[in-house]
């Protein structure tokens, strides 16, 4: 009888099926070219390179879908509506914030399944950050 490998027997992680690092940079990237030309988002952003923030965000999506640690060991528990305290996080800037991330999730070119999974997720995410009525 032919030895099933472990590996194949073991669930794969959200991350990995989506396909790992590579997929979560794609889509972040392309989510930060729509940030870069908001006229709402942009000066949001504290910092004039937004090389950073993008990056934290990808490690952060990375981390939550089951991929490495990487963003809580450099910024440690990601507490996410403590951190958007600063900003002024209404209605308009979360439409917006979606908005971007449709297009960049389109493009990715998922399968159904998937695609719904992360957008589900991020739509449930961005309404639980809104801190400012109007
Ligand atoms: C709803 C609209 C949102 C707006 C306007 C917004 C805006 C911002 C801004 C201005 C920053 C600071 C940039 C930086 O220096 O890192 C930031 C950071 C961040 N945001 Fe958002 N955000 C939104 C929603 C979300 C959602 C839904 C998530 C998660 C799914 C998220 C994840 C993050 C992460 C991980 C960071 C970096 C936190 C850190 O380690 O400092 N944001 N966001």
């Amino acid at each position: 009888m032919t030895e099933i490998p472990r590996d194949t027997l073991q669930e794969q992680t959200f991350y990995e099926q989506v396909g790992g690092e590579e997929t979560f940079r794609r889509l972040v990237h392309r989510f930060y070219q729509g940030v870069a030309e908001d006229p709402l988002l942009r000066p949001m952003y504290p910092e004039e390179d937004l090389g950073p923030a993008e990056e934290r965000f990808t490690l952060f999506l990375m981390q939550y879908w089951g991929g490495p640690r990487t963003y809580s060991d450099g910024r440690g528990h990601p507490r996410l509506r403590m951190r958007h305290a600063p900003f002024r996080v209404d209605r308009a800037a979360h439409d917006a914030w979606l908005g971007h991330m449709r297009v960049a999730l389109d493009e990715l070119g998922l399968p159904a399944e998937q695609e719904q999974q992360l957008w589900n997720y991020l739509t449930y995410a961005a309404a639980s950050m809104v801190n400012t009525e109007g």
